[in-house]
């Protein structure tokens, strides 16, 4: 038996909640005066198309994700499950570092066999959770062509050592790097919780980043913000419930999130795949990554799941990662993409702008 599947049952809070249509009225906050120097330079007339009319929509054609393709990642050399931070850590159920180390370089070599890059980051010893990669920083390409990466800063005080190192190694690979709150002290972001969507940043908020990094993130990159409130405590990162897949589809579970926010999320999606609670939290099937049109997943995806993705025109890769399901992460987490284009994949606003569902 998987530990996740050990771990299911107290983790499942029932199947994906049915998502109340039509979508209740959002609420935008217009942030005028940035706080920050912008990293970005805006290149584009602020955006006219007023936030109430549908997104401007990827076409028909389903174009494949244009980033995805240039990775970071960390060598497992010191995976230990040391604490609890999160529903699937346990203290008595450490990883096999033989068996993580060999499944963290099938996972490095099946990014590379697809055409991908990976980068690796070496793991500090005092830092188990370092390898779930995904949240040491949001990684962007700036408008002038320069890398930058928005460092997280770590709800739990037990990663926050991560970013001692990531910060100068991401300077050292030629990166510029800023914060949204350091050392406990300003907003918590994570940003396994952020991805480019449509025409704007989605982030999830509540268990791991706190709203006021939206606001931080919207000003500082000069973009939009689209925030989603995460309330399912095994989803505590977006990329457990929300895995884009081309421009028009993306994987789905209502599940983590509140009702307004499901709702918010879906509207930007025009082709859903939903996952139920229990899909998600059994095989971390949307913690998986899109390299073109092949989608890398963990092994155990659900069958359903997998015949959809295939229906739809993608090639389906299983990679065995489940050891690092026992710390809760899986193929998102441990991979990290720095390619996502500001001003192409995400489109650059003027001020910022932040676009909060109502509470619900
Ligand atoms: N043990 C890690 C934590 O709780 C798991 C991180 C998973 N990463 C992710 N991007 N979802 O922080």
């Amino acid at each position: 038996m998987s530990i996740a599947q050990d771990v299911a049952p107290s983790l499942v809070r029932g199947v994906a909640r049915p998502v109340a249509h039509p979508v209740p009225q959002q609420s935008t906050e217009r942030i005028s005066q940035p706080s920050t120097q912008p990293i970005s330079q805006p290149i584009s007339q602020p955006i006219s198309q007023p936030i109430s009319q549908p997104i401007a929509g990827p076409t028909a054609a389903s174009s494949a994700l244009p980033w995805g393709r240039r990775y970071v990642t960390v060598r497992p050399d010191h995976f230990r499950i040391d604490y609890r931070i999160n529903p699937y850590m346990d203290l008595d159920d450490q990883p096999d570092p033989g068996r993580a180390m060999s499944q963290w370089v099938g996972l490095v070599s099946t990014i590379e066999r697809l055409g991908g890059t990976v980068e690796i980051v070496p793991q500090r010893p005092d830092a188990p959770d370092m390898v779930y990669a995904m949240n040491l920083g949001l990684g962007l390409v700036r408008p002038d062509g320069g890398s930058h990466v928005v460092l997280s800063h770590m709800r739990y005080a037990e990663r926050r050592m991560e970013t001692l190192s990531a910060q100068p190694w991401f300077e050292r690979t030629g990166r510029s790097t800023s914060y949204v709150g350091r050392d406990g002290v300003g907003a918590h972001l994570e940003a396994g919780d952020v991805f480019a969507w449509g025409d704007a940043l989605v982030a999830g908020y509540g268990p791991r980043t706190e709203a006021l990094a939206l606001k931080h993130l919207a000003t500082d990159l000069q973009v939009r913000v689209r925030g989603v409130r995460i309330t399912h405590p095994a989803m505590y990162h977006l990329d457990l419930a929300f895995c884009p897949l081309d421009e028009r589809h993306a994987m789905v579970a209502p599940g983590a999130f509140d009702d307004a926010s499901a709702s918010a999320l879906l509207e930007l999606v025009p082709e859903p795949l939903l996952l139920t609670d229990e899909e998600a939290l059994t095989t971390f099937c949307a913690n998986s990554i899109v390299i073109g049109r092949t989608v890398v997943m963990p092994a155990g995806a659900p069958v359903r799941v997998v015949a959809r993705l295939r229906e739809w025109g993608f090639d389906v890769v299983e990679v065995e990662v489940d050891e690092f399901h026992k710390g809760g992460g899986s193929v998102r987490c441990l991979t990290n993409p720095v390619d996502v284009v500001l001003g192409r994949d995400v489109p650059v606003v003027p001020g910022g702008e932040v676009v909060l569902p109502p509470v619900s």
